[in-house]
């Protein structure tokens, strides 16, 4: 194995660059070279690169985003696109390539394996935390962080206003987030994938009015309910007309939005990533097709397509304490 190229592609997450680090650092340990590719699988359509050195990503560790930057490419869907991607990696003489981003990434490279016989590795990264075959996706830690501190704050103010909050978090399809950043801030209320769907809405929706208003004749506490994004008809403010029809209850509307991507990845994001990206760059010299995760403690390796196809449900656990601690549902 003599060259390792390395591209971060799809929504950055936190630690994205800590698993960059730790590859080029492991590389560098086994004297194989690394070229890092551009904005995600566009560096490789377009040619756009640099060799990455072990000075370059020493001190990048505690940084967010990635100095790779990140796109979603929609070539990466035709043939044309594939074979150019392939055609690329053959110019370099890429013996592996390692990908590290979520399953929209690892589904691109799946299709690679067809135009392009190097070793395919991947790394989970994604502040949603919705790939299977690994307990939590690099960026996951960070994004709860992030968001729990965040609604730390907007409690003081749901709290000095008596007033409902409605807090729309990012997961994209899954309710990870929701469901740990909801417990984490003792949220009166979590609405996610999980606990309602489409055709139970009108149901969630007055079991909702019916907590709010039992919650004001108790105490003077704010009522935070935390919002899974894509759940809710018309979003946050689709649910705050819905609870002023219903029973003229007002709301305060917050979407923490992007700042939830961003920041110093946590502790437990940086000891991930590095944990992955060594053994992304042993994998890659012994297999192909293969994602890198950590499950129960060991670093493991699954078959990508496992990784991707399979659903990762929101632990049982956090759904039975949220309905176990929450008062009045
Ligand atoms: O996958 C990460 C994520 O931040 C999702 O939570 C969100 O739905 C999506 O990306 C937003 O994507 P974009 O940045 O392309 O709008």
């Amino acid at each position: 194995m003599k060259r390792i190229a390395i591209i971060t592609s799809g929504g950055d997450a936190p630690g994205m660059n800590a698993a960059i680090r730790s590859i080029v650092l492991s590389c560098h340990d086994q004297k194989i070279q690394c070229i890092g590719f551009y904005h995600g699988y566009n560096g490789l359509l377009n040619d756009e690169y640099r060799y990455l050195s072990a000075d370059l990503v020493a001190p990048i560790i505690q940084h967010g985003g990635t100095i790779l930057k990140s796109a979603r490419c929609q070539e990466m869907h035709q043939d044309e696109g594939l074979k150019q991607v392939a055609n690329t990696l053959t110019k370099h003489k890429v013996d592996a390539l390692i990908v590290i981003g979520g399953d929209g990434s690892f589904r691109g490279m799946m299709a690679l394996q067809t135009y392009w016989s190097g070793n395919l590795i991947g790394i989970p990264a994604t502040i949603d935390n919705d790939l299977a075959c690994t307990d939590t996706t690099i960026g996951f830690a960070s994004a709860v962080n992030t968001a729990t501190q965040a609604i730390d704050k907007i409690r003081d103010t749901a709290n000095a206003f008596e007033r409902v909050f409605i807090v729309e978090v990012m997961g994209r399809h899954s309710g990870h987030i929701a469901f740990n950043v909801g417990l984490a801030t003792g949220a009166e209320s979590i609405l996610s994938f999980e606990n309602c769907n489409i055709n139970s809405l009108d149901q969630v929706k007055t079991d909702l009015v019916a907590k709010i208003q039992s919650q004001k004749q108790t105490n003077q506490n704010g009522f935070v309910i935390v919002l899974a994004e894509n759940l809710w008809p018309n979003g946050p403010l689709g649910l705050k007309k819905d609870l002023q029809d219903a029973d003229k209850i007002e709301s305060a509307v917050c979407v923490l939005g992007y700042i939830q991507r961003g920041g110093s990845p946590s502790p437990e994001d940086r000891i991930l990533a590095t944990e992955l990206g060594i053994e992304a760059v042993r994998a890659a010299q012994e297999s192909t097709g293969v994602m890198i995760g950590k499950v129960a403690g060991q670093v493991t390796r699954h078959c990508i397509i496992r990784a991707t196809e399979q659903n990762k449900p929101v632990d049982q656990a956090l759904r039975s304490a949220y309905h176990q601690i929450s008062i009045g549902s």
